[in-house]
């Protein structure tokens, strides 16, 4: 996914979850805190969650984020930061190309609201090179799990945390329609309000593979992993 027509609102209508999603996913990798070495963050969007990560994680961070609107944000973010801008290397690279170039230890690795982007054959070698470079001591946090299951939502539009920004507000609507049961698509309505008058509106549909934790677990073991679910609904994966 390398357009991403609504990189413009993405910032300002994340923000209220990860204001929630950021401690839960701090409070996952505090155990990692004082480790070396080197980090992933996957699908890192805008840099809200690479932010996070490199918050906890005091080592190098490569932050791959393949939509050329939302990397530009990311690199703005870590421009913006001296810290960041030190142990941040920004990747324009999709989960496909990133197992192709990074073959190095990893002690963290993670994967935040972008895993259903990812179909089957990318997810099974997305395993074996997790099984491959992750370290005796290292983790992989993928999730929030429940929130890629498009199958256990109903058909209804529901409304996202709004956000105002100066004089407006940014707001989106988002509603899962089932395929199959592997396979849901997000139709995404995007609003900007000055006041009560509409002054922007745009529609977006992706399609997305759920993400079973089962069905995850066991492809974990096949590569010598041993992931489970918090009771927060993240996936960590590590070596036994
Ligand atoms: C909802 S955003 C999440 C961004 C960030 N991780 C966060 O939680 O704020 C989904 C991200 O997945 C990225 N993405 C989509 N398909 C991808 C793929 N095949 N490989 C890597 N990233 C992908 C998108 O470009 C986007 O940045």
């Amino acid at each position: 996914m390398s357009h991403y027509p609504q990189a413009d609102f993405y910032a300002a209508v994340a923000l209220d979850s990860w204001d929630t999603f950021g401690p839960t996913v701090a409070a996952a990798l505090a155990p990692w805190a004082g480790r070396p070495g080197v980090a992933v963050d996957a699908g890192a969007g805008t840099g809200l969650s690479t932010q996070v990560l490199a918050s906890v994680f005091a080592g190098e961070v490569l932050a791959c984020e393949p939509a050329f609107a939302l990397r530009a944000s990311l690199m703005t973010r870590v421009t913006g930061d001296p810290d960041l801008i030190r142990r941040t290397t920004v990747l324009p690279w999709d989960v496909d190309r990133m197992i192709g170039e990074i073959s190095e230890p990893l002690t963290v690795v993670t994967a935040f609201n972008m895993f259903g982007h990812v179909g089957d054959d990318t997810r099974a070698a997305f395993w074996a090179w997790l099984g491959r470079w992750l370290t005796d001591d290292g983790v992989a946090v993928i999730g929030p799990i429940a929130e890629q299951d498009t199958g256990s939502r109903d058909e209804r539009e529901t409304p996202l945390p709004s956000r105002a920004v100066g004089r407006l507000t940014y707001s989106a609507t988002a509603r899962a329609e089932t395929i199959d049961d592997t396979h849901g698509r997000w139709h995404l309505t995007w609003r900007i309000h000055d006041g009560d008058r509409l002054v922007d509106e745009r529609s977006s549909s992706f399609d997305w593979q759920r993400a079973h934790p089962e069905v995850l677990i066991a492809a974990a073991a096949e590569h010598g992993l041993t992931a489970r679910l918090t009771d927060d609904g993240l996936l960590l994966a590590t070596r036994a």
